[in-house]
């Protein structure tokens, strides 16, 4: 019996933050929540995002989570509060995560729009660096081009380009990959930057921040626990989206290494889907 790690996104960027758990706690069983019906996000207004993250966060609680990785940054940016009243058990983010770990004063965010202009970024580096200069930048094409399998297309390395101008501008020498879908586009970033820029994914240090907590709770009498997983899945991870499970499956798969058990779920439903 161990504890449920529960992992929440739009859709395949938490896979970048799965994998990092995955990597540092190979034994901890995962829920991976795509919410796929309703990606992306980042264009959405705050009421939304809010009431989707409750929503999400209820659905959670119900699989018997002992503990919530919010694998999106635009939630994170937006509805924390939401998660961390709701969610009934510790809940782990990427911006609080990382924004200590960041050791320079030139920093650019990458993020959705409405990340980019929630300042989340902005507020949770300055409680840490109060002199650092922050630059803050939406890129509403990248998720969508993303989700649809892109990862080199010319409408993306020309939106790159657009996004990176004003961060090359501010002489940045550190770029936060402040949505989770962005690691996936990390070789295409790389190669428009010069080579002293630094890119920084946030689920590392979401993933660092994460172990402790499980130390603890795996002690916890209370801590909810689940039967172990199908033998059959490595990985020991439960794979779930709101919309058709094939896509997903098959946009996974170049991500993940293999072909991931998927299953489309209903977060109105009031049953547990395991
Ligand atoms: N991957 C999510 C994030 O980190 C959401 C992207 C979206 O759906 O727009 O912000």
């Amino acid at each position: 019996m161990s504890l449920l790690v529960g992992l929440f996104d739009s859709g395949l960027g938490g896979l970048t933050v799965l994998r990092q758990v995955q990597a540092l706690y190979p034994h901890s069983p995962c829920l991976y929540l795509g919410d796929t019906a309703r990606v992306p996000y980042g264009q959405r207004t705050t009421e939304d995002i809010r009431a989707i993250a409750s929503e999400v966060v209820h659905w959670l609680r119900l699989q018997g989570v002992g503990v919530m990785v919010m694998a999106c940054n635009t939630s994170n940016a937006l509805a924390l509060d939401v998660a961390v009243a709701e969610a009934g058990v510790p809940v782990v983010g990427l911006i609080d995560s990382v924004a200590s770990g960041i050791n320079s004063d030139r920093i650019g965010i990458l993020a959705t729009p409405a990340t980019a202009a929630s300042g989340a970024y902005r507020r949770a580096i300055h409680a840490c660096r109060p002199s650092a200069s922050v630059t803050e930048i939406g890129c509403p094409a990248f998720v969508p081009l993303i989700e649809a399998g892109e990862r080199e297309a010319p409408e993306l390395r020309r939106a790159a380009r657009e996004y990176l101008a004003p961060l090359l501008e501010a002489c940045v020498d550190t770029i936060v990959l402040g949505c989770t879908h962005y690691p996936l586009l990390r070789p295409l970033l790389a190669d428009l930057l010069p080579p002293d820029v630094q890119l920084v994914d946030p689920a590392v240090a979401a993933a660092q921040r994460l172990g402790p907590l499980l130390a603890s709770l795996g002690e916890s009498p209370e801590a909810e626990r689940i039967a172990e997983p199908r033998p059959a899945d490595p990985l020991r991870t439960f794979y779930c989206v709101t919309g058709e499970a094939e896509p997903f499956a098959k946009a996974a798969t170049a991500w993940l290494g293999r072909r991931p058990n998927v299953r489309t779920v209903s977060l109105q439903s009031p049953a547990r889907a395991f």
